[in-house]
């Protein structure tokens, strides 16, 4: 068994807040163990309280869209979230929820190592860009100590506001270079520099 189903265990075991009460499953997270890329949500819904899985709803069909935008299946990312237990009615997460899940994100990226972090909506966005607003700085990344930080709307936004969906489209098409920036290809000189995309 690997740590990260080790960890997987831990989670599902998990009853360090209130959210455990009302949950059908936790939803630990799920994809390539050796995944460059992970994706980050909000919290599980209605559809992933009772799968299990992550982004398995109608926001899910959207991502696995998304992610076929740009040749890829959800089994070649990895795709989490900030709560791994659904919050009652699709409440937004409390503060103490999301503090007191820190730790088994913390432990999953820990596990992972993805060179590129995209932050699906305000929650995680609020994680990595802290302070930052999604309408300003969605589509731009930041580098640092060696990862891409990453910031897109959360595909449920597209199915209430349609005019995000393109928007949502575009930014996904970013996300290839930002890859090839991670992979210097071995003919480049040292001295030449990736091209840098819309870095903050
Ligand atoms: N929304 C999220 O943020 N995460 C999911 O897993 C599903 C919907």
């Amino acid at each position: 068994m690997s740590a990260l189903t080790d960890l997987y265990k831990e989670i599902t075991d998990c009853r360090q807040c209130d959210l455990c009460r009302q949950r059908n499953r936790a939803v630990p997270g799920e994809g390539a163990e050796e995944a460059a890329i992970v994706f980050i949500g909000e919290a599980p819904g209605w559809h992933e309280d009772q799968q299990g899985r992550p982004f398995v709803g109608p926001a899910g069909q959207f991502l696995d869209e998304l992610l076929a935008l740009i040749g890829m299946k959800r089994q070649e990312v990895y795709i989490c979230n900030v709560l791994k237990c659904r919050p009652p009615g699709n409440r937004d997460p409390l503060p103490i929820e999301i503090k007191t899940c820190q730790q088994w994100l913390d432990r999953q990226l820990g596990l992972l190592r993805p060179n590129i972090i995209v932050t699906l909506g305000r929650y995680s966005m609020a994680r990595f860009f802290p302070g930052q607003t999604i309408s300003k700085i969605h589509g731009k990344a930041r580098r640092e100590d060696g990862i891409i930080y990453y910031a897109m709307y959360h595909p449920a936004a597209a199915l209430h506001q349609q005019n995000l969906r393109e928007t949502i489209r575009a930014d996904m098409l970013k996300i290839p270079s930002l890859l090839a920036e991670t992979k210097p290809s071995p003919d480049t000189k040292a001295t030449e520099k990736p091209q840098q995309l819309s870095l903050l």
